[in-house]
C-alpha cells in the first residue's frame, strides 16, 4: 500500500482496531485503557494497547507498543495511527509517543475520537520541532 487517505470510512475503520486494541489494555493502575491501531506501507494494521507495571514509570503507552508490533512486523514506514483512549474527548498521545512516531514518518496521521466522531490530525502540528540528530 503506497498511500492511505483519511477518508471517513478509512478513520473509522482505523478507530475500530484500535477499540479492539483497547480491550487488551493492561491498565491496572490507572483505570484508563487505551489502544492504538497502526495502518503501515505494507497494508497491515499493528495494533497496541498501554501496558502499565507496578513500577509506575515502566508503563509503556498504546502508541509505542503498536510502534513495536509494527517493527517486529518488518514494516518502518507507518501512514496513519488511530488512538482510543475512554471517555468523549479525544486521547491526544503523549510527547514521548510523537517523538517515537516521528521517528518512522514525521508526517503520519493521528486518527482520533471525539465526541463519537473521528477527527485527524498530521503529527507535524502536533509535534512542531520536534527532536532529530544533525545531519553529517
Ligand atoms: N496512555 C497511553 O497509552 N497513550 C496515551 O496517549 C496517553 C496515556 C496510557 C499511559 C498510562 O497507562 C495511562 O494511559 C494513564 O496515563
Amino acid at each position: 500500500m503506497s498511500g492511505w487517505v483519511a477518508s471517513a470510512e478509512n478513520m473509522q475503520r482505523l478507530l475500530e482496531s484500535a477499540k479492539e486494541a483497547r480491550f487488551r489494555a493492561y491498565a491496572p493502575y490507572s483505570g484508563f485503557r487505551v489502544g492504538a491501531a497502526i495502518m503501515c506501507s505494507d497494508g497491515n494494521v499493528y495494533p497496541g494497547s498501554n501496558i502499565e507495571n507496578a513500577s509506575y514509570g515502566l508503563s509503556v503507552c498504546a502508541e509505542r507498543n503498536a510502534v513495536a508490533a509494527m517493527i517486529q512486523g518488518g514494516c518502518r514506514f507507518p501512514l496513519a495511527i488511530a488512538v482510543a483512549g475512554e471517555g468523549v474527548e479525544p486521547c491526544y498521545p503523549c510527547g514521548a509517543c510523537r517523538q517515537v512516531l516521528a521517528e518512522f514518518n514525521p508526517d503520519i496521521t493521528v486518527v482520533l475520537e471525539k465526541q463519537g466522531r473521528p477527527v485527524s490530525f498530521s503529527l507535524g502540528e502536533l509535534l512542531p520541532l520536534g527532536f532529530s540528530l544533525p545531519k553529517p
